[in-house]
């Protein structure tokens, strides 16, 4: 099938092709508007997207030498998100499915970051455990199958992409933080000191990031004059350091052969390296860094996989801007 997909959930404007499973394109405009205001304003983020989402499915069609007229179907993220946003790239696909008389699928965006591990790794087998780490979820998955999945637990408060975000907020960095902070963190130690770890006990899946943050501020009040490099190489180890652990024990505890990490977080560096030198007798799959932040190739793969087992939405489907999984 040939299956355009369409991603506008927060401030990625992205249109993919993806044709039997292989992406032909991947088209994408980062909104660098909000980086002066150190996050994401959901109303510019709604503009951008109907700004540019026209030029943006143009390129993707191009870049796969394909028409409009080509197209089987239409695959667009219907949630979690941005209301706005959501609206903006589902009323979008919906006006052009009608056109084009073809049908339409709401996707999930969670769902979509875990399946880009497939555009890596074709043959990933299920059973696999599936660390999901974006800006605004951070969840451990048993992904027993393909529409079989059993959350094994999920953050009580701020996701990691979130303790990155507002880490670099506290450091004076920019949005986003993950890679500034991944940056800094390379020439420094990230044994210097030792930040909060919570919630760290066997087998407890769940995640707590707001501490850490509160105790880097509290840090930087009272220590002015400490490298930088030195804050960031140890609040990212704080962060990567659960993580892996977590990872680690519910690979254990389920006996799965396969880790794969997915979402924003995952491009990071340090957390691949770490997890490798951590996680060993297993295999830790990652998608290509450019499919670890939101992409529309995702939703196109995704989208293809239930398209073609003939699940469809209705043209009048609603938005989900607090959609799970399960
Ligand atoms: O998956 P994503 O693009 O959007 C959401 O669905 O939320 O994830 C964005 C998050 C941001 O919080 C960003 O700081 C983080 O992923 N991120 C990183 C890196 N690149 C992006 N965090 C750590 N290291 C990175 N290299
Ligand atoms: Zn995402």
């Amino acid at each position: 099938m040939k299956i355009l997909g369409i991603e506008t959930s927060c401030d990625e404007t992205a249109a993919s092709v993806c044709v039997d499973g292989k992406i032909l394109s991947s088209a994408l405009s980062s909104q660098e508007i909000h980086s002066k205001f150190g996050g994401v304003i959901p109303e510019l983020a709604s503009r951008e997207h109907e700004k540019t989402l026209n030029l943006i499915v143009d390129k993707a069609l191009k870049e796969s030498n394909l028409f409009l007229k080509d197209l089987d179907g239409i695959a667009v993220t219907q949630g979690p998100g941005l209301s706005g946003a959501l609206i903006t790239g589902t009323s979008f696909s919906k006006g052009l499915a009608a056109g084009l008389n073809i049908p339409i699928l709401g996707i999930n965006h969670l769902e979509a970051h875990i399946f880009a591990n497939f555009l890596a790794e074709p043959d990933l087998e299920f059973p696999f455990v599936c660390l999901l780490v974006s800006g605004g979820h951070t969840q451990l998955w048993e992904i027993k199958d393909f529409m079989s999945y059993n959350m094994l637990g999920e953050t009580r408060d701020d996701a990691a992409g979130e303790a990155f975000d507002k880490g670099a907020r506290i450091l004076g960095l920019g949005y986003p933080g993950g890679p500034e902070i991944e940056i800094l963190a390379k020439n420094g130690n990230h044994k210097s000191i030792n930040f909060p770890r919570a919630l760290m006990k066997n087998n407890n899946f769940e995640f707590s990031f707001s501490g850490l943050k509160t105790a880097l501020l509290y840090y930087c009040e009272k220590n002015i004059k400490k490298d930088i490099e030195d804050i960031a190489a140890s609040y990212q180890f704080a962060i990567i350091d659960v993580l892996v652990k977590k990872l680690k024990y519910a690979a254990e505890l389920t006996n799965c052969k396969n880790c794969v990490v997915a979402g924003g977080v995952a491009a990071n560096q340090f957390l691949r390296q770490h997890s490798k030198e951590q996680i060993t007798g297993r295999k830790i799959i990652y998608p290509h860094p450019r499919f670890c932040t939101d992409n529309a190739a995702m939703i196109a793969y995704l989208g293809e996989k239930y398209l073609s087992i003939g699940k469809t939405s209705k043209l009048d489907f609603s938005i989900l801007p607090n959609m799970r999984i399960v």
